[in-house]
């Protein structure tokens, strides 16, 4: 298939729509249509249940435009930027390192320089009208705009949902009891102004983030729930290019994996995204090479899966290390620390500096009480050559080991700051929706469509047909219709046409289930009172069941159990 047909049947079903179709439409901006919003909030729903129910995680919901000062500090400002380059002929924008793909292994990883050096060397023109291109530059990918009126104080639209985690964690921490592991998640809009979005929803400029940002102790990357899963397989390509496939706990044994809990949360990703629908055959983990990396990581490894744009990363999950809570200590100066305490109080010796008063007072006689405190306050690393620099009255004032003595100390200390190191599974919303779609999408040889979702995650759960829409038939049916969305269960009513094109427009759109209402369910007394046929999507088999357990039938099957088994 190609990504044409599929995002054909998405518009004209009702999942996206490009955005503002009216006026043209933007590049990079689509609408979830009906079913897109289900079936958007199905994947969503399934997240938290991994990560709020599972992993016991917390979550909020922060601002989506930020003060400049967030992005100064988390290095967005100045290292959030694609390299961009025009057509000097038509005007065009293009990613540099999309134009040279052909030309280089991982073009992701060359600056502006080498970029225009790989462009000049081998002719590179123009895709849209073959004219000539012009320099190389650095373009900052955030949206920029401005808080309150006038233009005082510059803003940005957040292009992760991560700052707003990190800016809160004096709160987050103080939440869960001064504790760590911490883990708290996120689920919501970013925004990038990506250079030429080209790919239908794989690149889009206003986009939906499932974010995970775990606080651990940086001396214990260890996670209770990794015993359980170690001999758990995955399929990883390291930095060095060299495709495995490994178990989780033979991966961290030879360093693939740096630590448990990294190799953890790739684990849970893999987990999450087989029950999303996504095909295990066509989905392994990628580690970024060290030039590819963001500003912010210490390690990365991207969940890539095989759809018609290639191999596609849909998820990060990066080591972050304690770079954004060092940063934004910086410049907020709040504590963005942990106390760990020890289990039992260490002892440590500590050297103090001790003023000698009955030298100074006789050298500095009034300044002494004050010379003496700034004598005080330095450590015992200040002392040069046997000697302190002082500042006094704003003139350095060299002070003589004759003046102090260093006292060594032992002293009790319960515990140590300490920052935190973040872990950071970041899932793409949209990418993720985009590849259930494409792996779901099975086509017959007479052309028929059939999109076999996951019935957790298909936005209709059930169609309700009455065989015709007469004799009471209609009726019953309405009646079924009725009991399944009181239950719940999402239900589609449906009399017109064949039931043969009623069940391919619900095959179409990946519903698992057809409940008919046909002339036995109205017959009485040969013990098939009340029961309908119920139709399963992939294997077109259908069963009879009474109408008093319908609900209950559906709820077991959306609950796993198998159509054949019931
Ligand atoms: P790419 O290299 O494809 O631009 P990225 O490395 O910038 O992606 P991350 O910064 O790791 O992506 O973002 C985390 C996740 O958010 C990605 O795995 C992806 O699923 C999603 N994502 C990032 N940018 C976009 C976008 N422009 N449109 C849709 N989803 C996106
Ligand atoms: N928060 C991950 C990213 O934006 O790359």
């Amino acid at each position: 298939m190609n990504a044409g047909e599929l995002l054909s049947l998405c518009k004209r079903r009702g999942f996206i729509w490009p955005s503002f179709e009216i006026y043209g439409g933007v590049a990079g901006m689509y609408d979830y249509g009906p079913l897109g919003s289900v079936l958007k909030e199905n994947i969503i729903r399934l997240w938290r249940q991994a990560y709020r129910y599972g992993e016991g995680f917390t979550e909020i919901d922060s601002v989506t435009i930020n003060p400049e000062a967030v992005f100064k500090a988390s290095g967005h400002l100045d290292e959030f930027s694609d390299c961009i380059v025009y057509c000097n002929e038509c005007g065009e924008p293009f990613r540099a390192d999309h134009l040279v793909a052909r030309l280089h292994p991982n073009p992701d990883t060359l600056d502006a320089k080498s970029l225009k050096e790989l462009i000049r060397e081998h002719d590179v023109t123009c895709p849209e009208c073959g004219g000539t291109l012009g320099d190389v530059e650095e373009f900052n990918l955030m949206f920029r705009t401005f808080i309150g009126p006038g233009s005082s104080r510059i803003g940005y639209l957040r292009p992760e949902t991560a700052q707003g985690i990190f800016v809160n964690f004096p709160n987050l921490y103080r939440y869960n009891r001064e504790k760590l592991p911490l883990g708290v998640i996120q689920q919501g809009r970013g925004y990038r102004n990506e250079i030429s979005p080209r790919q239908g929803m794989i690149r889009l400029r206003e986009f939906n983030m499932m974010e995970v940002e775990l606080f651990v102790d940086p001396e214990n990357k260890t996670w209770p729930r990794y015993p359980f899963v170690k001999e758990e397989m995955l399929r990883l390509i390291p930095n060095d290019g060299v495709e495995r496939v490994m178990s989780l706990d033979g991966a961290v044994r030879e360093g693939v994996i740096a630590n448990e809990v990294l190799a953890y949360f790739i684990w849970l990703t893999k987990d999450l995204l087989v029950k999303m629908g996504v095909d295990p055959a066509r989905l392994h983990f990628r580690q970024h090479l060290s030039e590819e990396m963001a500003h912010y990581a210490t390690d990365c490894w991207d969940a890539e899966v095989l759809i018609s744009y290639g191999w596609t990363e849909i998820v990060g999950i990066a080591d972050r290390g304690s770079w954004d809570l060092t940063q934004h200590a910086k410049w907020s100066h709040e504590d963005m620390t942990h106390f760990k305490r020890y289990d039992e109080p260490h002892e440590v010796e500590q050297k103090v500096i001790k003023a000698k008063h009955s030298k100074l007072g006789p050298r500095f006689k009034e300044d002494a009480k004050e010379i003496t405190n700034l004598i005080e306050s330095c450590q015992a690393e200040d002392i040069k050559d046997g000697a302190l620099q002082i500042e006094h009255n704003g003139k350095p004032l060299t002070i003589s080991d004759e003046f102090f003595e260093v006292e060594t100390l032992i002293r009790k200390v319960s515990g140590e700051k300490v920052i935190p190191h973040v872990i950071e599974p970041s899932y793409g919303l949209d990418r993720i929706f985009y590849t259930i779609l494409e792996h779901a999408y099975h086509k017959r040889d007479d052309d028929y469509t059939v999109l076999k979702l996951k019935p957790i995650l298909a936005p209709i759960k059930v169609g309700v047909f009455p065989l015709m829409a007469r004799d009471g038939l209609d009726e019953k049916a309405q009646e079924i219709f009725r009991l399944l969305m009181d239950a719940g269960i999402e239900a589609y009513y449906d009399d017109s046409g064949s039931i043969g094109k009623r069940y391919a427009r619900m095959d179409e759109i990946g519903t698992p289930w057809c409940v008919t209402i046909d002339y036995e369910t109205l017959e009485e007394g040969r013990g098939k009172k009340d029961t309908v046929t119920i139709r399963d999507r992939d294997s077109t088999k259908q069963i009879r069941v009474p109408i008093d357990k319908l609900v209950k039938t559906i709820h077991t099957m959306l609950n796993g159990v198998n159509f054949e088994s019931i």
